[in-house]
């Protein structure tokens, strides 16, 4: 090969090369705007959800036995989830489906459902205080779930599928 070849070779390597780099680099931006896209009260309640989330997470690993019992712990998380269950009706006022949101219409078809399931969000989280307190393993394991259940609850109602 001929250094003309060899050139004309690497430089068609570097023009595939920034090509495709530049695809994925505008690919991996939309991904990310995608999600940090929310604004207002739609970022403001996935980051309420998420926080929760991030408590049940702690609190789950406790009671499956994977991390140590530490019974202050859990009544810290479960407080917390109580409190901001106080938040979530605030954060979804009629209507308010501005993307990327993944709240349902349904919400606001079945308003007294939904309110009704904040409060049971929040008597649920206050009983995995108690629970913890009272120090019953067996019994916390059974209050876990029951929290659970209506997180799982509201989310089969009234948030899109997750894929
Ligand atoms: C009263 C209904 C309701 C209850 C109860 C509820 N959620 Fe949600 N949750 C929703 C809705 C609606 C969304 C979608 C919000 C949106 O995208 O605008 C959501 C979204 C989420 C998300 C995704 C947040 C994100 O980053 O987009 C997580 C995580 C989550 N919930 C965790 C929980 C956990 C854990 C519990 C229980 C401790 C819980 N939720 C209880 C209604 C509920």
């Amino acid at each position: 090969m001929n250094r003309e070849t060899i050139e004309m070779l690497t430089e068609k390597r570097f023009h595939r090369w920034r090509w495709t780099g530049g695809l994925l680099l505008l690919l991996c931006s939309t991904l990310i705007m995608a999600h940090s896209g929310a604004s207002g009260v739609v970022k403001q309640r996935m980051e309420l959800m998420k926080s929760v989330g991030k408590e049940m997470k702690t609190i789950a690993a406790m009671v499956k036995g994977e991390q140590p019992l530490d019974a202050a712990k859990v009544r810290e998380g479960a407080a917390l989830i109580a409190s901001r269950s106080g938040e979530v009706e605030a954060l979804f006022p009629r209507d308010s489906l501005m993307q990327p949101t993944e709240a349902l219409p349904a919400i606001w078809d079945r308003w007294p459902e939904f309110s009704e399931l904040t409060q049971r969000l929040q008597q649920e989280a206050e009983q995995l205080g108690r629970k913890a307190e009272e120090g019953d393993r067996r019994e916390l394991l059974r209050q876990f779930a029951a929290l659970g259940k209506v997180c799982s609850g509201c989310h089969t109602d009234f948030r899109k599928k997750q894929e």
